[in-house]
């Protein structure tokens, strides 16, 4: 048997220098208040504040100082991150339980770098499968490719879960503003019959594309769905098996599979296993962004991706962006025991924004055990969420601005708006700077009095404030700039999980939910009585549904 692959940091984060002064640090900084931060260093807002691949990153509202900083850089340093990120990049097998290399970077890279797997350059395979994307994209956009009575093709369906969704999903929004109007765009992901029932809604077969998005091609929400959509393609074709070849198309690394489905290889486009399935939405499971946008729109975002790639692999990390965002969200979840982070874009177009990242950080970072299978002493990621602003102001920003929990915010923000009208935009913007500022200044008892408040009403109206954010700033949500945020991201979990001394790159916790679900899908289905080896919970729970589906 082939030898565990050893881990380049074996020690615990626990036990690193840097992290035990970091601990000793939070007791005395944790004291502060950002009002006093901000009193005593006039250039803050401007020193802690960086300016890279075209995004503003303000990270001085956060209740850090100077030491803080250097101490989190020196965990980084300690955590040999450089070393990981460099083997990363150059396709060692980093994700040590599945033994496979983690190359969501190759995806973006240009057409002449060279990025070796097992001996062998992945990137011309890769720029081979974009220019059949572009190709079909191209193809589908001019009315070329026509479905099977002669129509062209007016919808496209993505069908996917997970990372074979969220990105299409949330790309296709972010650059709705980018896409064709002329055609429609739907998702469905959920095995709830009612996402595809209502994705096909209204839609005329003859001008429906589907495409099947799965890594492995045998998920069952996916292939569940694919097969209801053969059944409504076929239903609204007259039946006629050939029209499978001009209505669906694949995206898969599982050819064998997507052959059994009825799917002609010719009309697939594959990936490689070393992209993993929540930084896959630059691959060929961005299909569907693709012929929304086109390919140009595309290879601008790939840009974009590759910008801050490259950024992360070159600058030094006190002035790089995810190793930044990395480390201060690390410094709240593990030494202010921050249980979450707030993602908030002033962006319209950005709403999914927050569901894409839950899968990224959560999939990646969400793990109780070290690369060596020992349970980790520290919380490893935080719970992210969040909602486009300024909608989540008038529901749940009341807890962050005065309930009892510390939650770091992450504000995006677009200087340009893609839609001009009157002063919308400047009263958005506003609204963020406003946000930040009164989460880290707040109101003290004493201007409470001041405006006149009564006294009993004082403490209600009173905003403590020291509440940390991030603001991030771009020019304009474009392609490329939807890439860098991403990438910003990726690259941020990344540095987190390098620290956690984790694998970022497998997700074994979603297995045993699915295994239990197969076993249980023929007892709710069989016509006869199952016998029942469930907890007593469970077995009364299948007895119910069973009556409730007889009545
Ligand atoms: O449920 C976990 C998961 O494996 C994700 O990591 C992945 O993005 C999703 O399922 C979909 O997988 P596939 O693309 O193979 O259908």
């Amino acid at each position: 048997m082939a030898a565990q692959p050893q881990p380049l940091t074996p020690e615990r984060p626990a036990k690193k220098s840097a992290w035990k002064e970091l601990a000793a640090h939070y007791k005395t900084l944790s004291k502060q208040h950002l009002r006093e931060l901000f009193a005593g260093d006039p250039e803050r807002g401007q020193r802690m504040a960086i300016e890279a691949v075209g995004l503003y990153f303000d990270y001085s509202k956060n209740r850090v100082t100077d030491e803080t900083m250097s101490l989190l850089l020196k965990l980084a340093e300690e955590s040999r991150l450089r070393e990981r990120i460099d083997a990363m990049f150059s396709g060692q097998r980093i994700n040590v339980t599945e033994k496979r290399a983690v190359l969501h970077v190759a995806l973006r890279a240009p057409e002449d770098t060279t990025i070796l797997v097992d001996g062998k350059n992945v990137v011309p395979e890769v720029h081979a499968v974009l220019d059949r994307m572009a190709n079909f994209s191209n193809r589908v956009r001019s009315g070329e490719w026509i479905g099977h009575t002669g129509k062209r093709i007016r919808n496209v369906i993505n069908i996917g879960i997970g990372g074979s969704d969220l990105g299409p999903v949330m790309a296709y929004e972010a650059l709705k503003h980018y896409s064709d109007r002329s055609m429609t765009f739907r998702f469905v992901s959920n095995v709830d019959g009612t996402d595809f029932a209502e994705a096909a809604q209204g839609l005329d077969a003859e001008e429906t594309l589907f495409i099947v998005s799965s890594k492995t091609f045998t998920t069952l929400e996916t292939m569940t769905n694919a097969q209801t959509a053969r059944a409504w393609s076929l239903a609204g074709l007259g039946g006629d098996e050939k029209s499978v070849a001009k209505h669906f198309v694949a995206v898969s690394t599982n050819a064998a599979e997507v052959t059994k489905f009825g799917i002609d290889t010719a009309n697939m486009f594959g990936f490689w296993d070393w992209v993993g399935g929540r930084y896959s939405m630059d691959s060929a499971i961005g299909l569907s962004t693709m012929i929304a946008v086109g390919p140009e729109n595309f290879h601008a975002m790939l840009d974009g991706f590759h910008q801050m790639d490259e950024h992360f692999r070159t600058v030094p990390f006190e002035r790089n962006l995810p190793v930044l965002l990395g480390l201060l969200s690390l410094w709240y979840n593990d030494f202010f025991g921050a249980q979450t982070v707030a993602v908030l874009p002033y962006e319209q177009y950005l709403k999914r924004f927050p569901a894409y990242l839950q899968q990224l950080t959560m999939e990646s970072n969400g793990k109780h055990v070290t690369l060596k299978g020992k349970p980790v002493k520290h919380d490893t990621s935080p719970i992210y969420w969040g909602e486009p602003g300024t909608n989540g102001q008038h529901s749940f920003y009341q807890l962050i601005h005065q309930g009892t929990r510390l939650i770091p915010c992450d504000f995006i923000a677009f200087a340009k708006p893609l839609n001009q009208l009157g002063h919308h935009h400047d009263i958005l913007i506003a609204n963020v700077f406003a946000q930040t500022e009164a989460l880290a200044f707040g109101k003290t008892p004493e201007q409470v009095k001041a405006e006149g408040t009564p006294d009993w009403l004082v403490p209600h109206r009173v905003f403590e404030g020291n509440r940390p954010s991030n603001t991030i700033l771009a020019h304009e949500l474009t392609p490329d700039t939807l890439g860098k945020l991403v990438a910003l991201y990726e690259h941020a979990v990344f540095t987190q999980g390098v620290i956690w001394n984790i694998d970022s790159f497998d997700q074994w916790g979603v297995e045993l939910g699915k295994v239990l679900a197969q076993r249980i899908i023929p007892e709710l289905e069989s016509p006869a009585e199952p016998v029942l080896n469930h907890d007593s919970s469970t077995n009364t729970l299948i007895r119910r549904y069973r009556k409730h589906k007889e009545s």
